[in-house]
């Protein structure tokens, strides 16, 4: 007999129907001679009730053990009153079984599918079919499906074209080191596996796809953390004909529907614009988390002539900044809170958390309580105090570095003690950031800041060689709380102003041409104007699964340390392989 309905879908709506359904023994119990089995499939529960007068049955169902797979064929009926379970969708009825077989057994499992507290990670990764077993995990790959779901309507309904681009590849840079894989046929040399696909969906631009998307993997060797996987998937997007505007509006179109149908949210209306120079001055990063009501306030030239060399040093240094973080009504950190906040900046660089707490405001110096005010004189502190405009139970915080030390360590302070102290003004805070720089300074040369095919807003093609450092570039980022959740940017189209880019990041006419000579051809042959984004599927779907963690919205991810614990992937391989590939290895295992 075939399956008649999912166990979460047997309801009071079908009482009195005989039904079959199939899944797995969630929990077995025995009453007093009637043997009760929870029945577990992706849909939920379903209580299942054995009686000992159905003799072959109940023998059956004396040997069932948790995670054994069976099917049932029974009728429903209400509950008894007083056994009634109003959290779960069929906790008002039961099947009573007729006919039972058990379709598989289970060994004892490693761990209980619904004791999500009691297990490690390392373990949830090793049995990571068990761990999907668990309804948790199995929404949130429903919720992820459902996403991309969206997606592909809204992009079709658009006129976008699905694409697919080659996994071997030529190296396509984004920033990370790239995963190679060896060429057989071709001894000694090696695909990339791409970053992403923005070499070949600008070349779709190229050859008149007009309007383009992919849900598709990308692969950046680089340090994980809680929101960056090893292999990861963006949504890629790209359209010719369009500017900044374009792009912006047809995706905060689509992330409003994604939020209204993936969890009832109204996400703004229209995504507030801010600056990058405007977003790292006022909270000292590029995805600031704008739910939270803290930001620098800069003290640097009320610094410039006090003793205190740890302030007045960066005051007057055109590379440091001076910058104070006021939390009202934040007297009450504690010591050890503090500590803690001096350990947390430290990882940035920081050399210690200055800090005024101002107890009583109209007590003067009195009423404040601080390491510094002592070497700062009097009439500065009081000039500190009405800058950030101080009240009687704030704290201000200071830091005073290298921009990007204070930038980091007092935007990390921000971050945390937003969360610390539920500063939240909002669910959901959407922006976009734009007026990225083209290039960085960084180890003596040039760099993208983006990448290199985005391009600059200039008046003429001089500018770009004459003051590199203040290019604008035509790239945007879409964060949502506090998380870089997309990004993107108008593309260079013309030939000259591409190789003049790639000379500036110091890669020069030979190294262009080989590397990138097929873009460079293509570009020669009447190249639209075009631009993209891509999104970080994992990342949205984070968000909207409440999770920190990107290994939870991936059915198999890889650990920390970009292995896969289950397969045991990377592994060694044969010596017969590596001869086949003309590959030795330095480090035998
Ligand atoms: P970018 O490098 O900003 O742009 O990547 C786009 C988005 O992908 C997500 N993302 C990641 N998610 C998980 N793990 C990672 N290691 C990881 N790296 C990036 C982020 C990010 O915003 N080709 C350009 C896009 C374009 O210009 O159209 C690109 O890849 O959410
Ligand atoms: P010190 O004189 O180094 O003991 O520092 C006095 C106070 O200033 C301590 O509270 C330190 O945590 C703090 N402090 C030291 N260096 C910095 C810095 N670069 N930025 C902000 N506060 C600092």
């Amino acid at each position: 007999m075939k399956r008649t309905h999912y166990c979460g879908e047997v309801t009071e709506r079908l009482l009195g129907q005989k039904v079959t359904v199939v899944g797995w023994a969630h929990r077995r119990r025995d009453h007093g001679g009637v043997i009760f089995v929870d029945l577990r499939d992706r849909e939920g529960l379903l209580q299942i009730v054995i009686n000992p007068d159905q003799e072959a049955t109940f023998a059956i169902a004396e040997k069932i053990r948790n995670e054994f797979v069976l099917q049932v064929y029974g009728q429903v009926r209400p509950r008894l009153e007083g056994t009634v379970n109003d959290k779960l969708k069929t906790g008002k009825v039961e099947v009573v079984a007729e006919s039972l077989e058990i379709l598989n057994t289970a060994e004892p499992v490693p761990f209980r599918i619904d004791e999500q507290q009691t297990i490690s990670e390392e373990v949830r990764l090793k049995y990571r079919y068990l761990d999907l077993r668990r309804s948790e995990m199995s929404q949130r790959l429903r919720t992820r499906a459902n996403i991309t779901k969206i997606m592909r309507e809204y992009l079709n309904e658009q006129g976008f074209i699905d694409v697919e681009t080659p996994f071997l590849t030529k190296s396509t840079p984004e920033g990370a080191r790239d995963y190679l894989v060896p060429s057989r046929v071709h001894p000694g040399e090696f695909f990339a596996l791409p970053q992403s696909p923005q070499l070949f969906k600008q070349l779709l631009m190229m050859s008149g796809m007009d309007k383009y998307y992919q849900i598709v993997k990308c692969f950046r060797d680089e340090d994980l953390r809680a929101d960056r996987q090893p292999e990861f998937t963006q949504l890629d997007i790209e359209a010719s004909f369009i500017d900044e505007s374009d792009i912006q509006l047809l995706v905060e179109t689509m992330m409003r529907r994604i939020f209204k149908t993936v969890i009832g949210v109204d996400l703004s209306s229209s995504f507030p614009r801010m600056t990058y120079k405007e977003a790292m001055w006022r909270y000292g990063s590029d995805k600031p988390d704008m739910r939270i009501p803290l930001e620098f306030i800069e003290v640097a030239d009320l610094m410039r002539d006090v003793d205190f060399k740890v302030f007045s040093g960066p005051a007057n240094d055109a590379t440091s900044r001076v910058a104070a973080l006021k939390v009202s009504g934040g007297a009450d950190i504690s010591r050890k809170e503090i500590d803690d906040y001096t350990q947390l900046v430290a990882i940035y660089g920081a050399k210690g958390l200055a800090y005024i707490k101002v107890n009583h405001l109209d007590q003067g110096i009195e009423g404040l309580q601080s390491p510094i005010i002592k070497f700062i004189p009097e009439v500065t502190v009081k000039a500190l105090l009405q800058r950030v405009n101080a009240q009687s139970g704030d704290i201000i915080f200071f830091a005073a570095d290298k921009i990007k030390i204070v930038n980091e360590s007092l935007g990390a302070l921000r971050s945390k003690i937003g969360h610390d102290r539920k500063l939240f003004t909002c669910d959901w805070a959407a922006l976009w950031i734009v007026d990225f720089p083209m290039f960085e300074f960084a180890d003596g040369r040039w760099n993208s800041l983006h990448h290199p095919f985005t391009a600059p807003v200039l008046k003429s093609l001089e500018d770009l060689t004459e003051s590199p450092g203040e290019l604008i570039s035509r790239g945007y980022d879409m964060v949502i709380n506090g998380y870089e959740v997309g990004g993107g940017s108008i593309r260079i189209h013309q030939t000259e102003m591409q190789q003049k880019v790639f000379e500036l990041l110091g890669i020069g006419a030979q190294e262009a041409h080989e590397k990138f000579g097929f873009l460079l051809d293509a570009l020669k042959f009447g190249c639209p104007p075009h631009g993209g984004i891509a999104f970080g599927l994992d990342r949205i779907t984070m968000l909207l699964t409440n999770t920190t963690s990107i290994r939870d919205v991936i059915a198999f991810p890889k650990t920390q340390t970009a292995s896969c614990l289950m397969t045991n992937a990377p592994s060694p391989v044969d010596t017969k392989q590596l001869q086949e590939l003309s590959i030795r290895t330095a480090i035998n295992k």
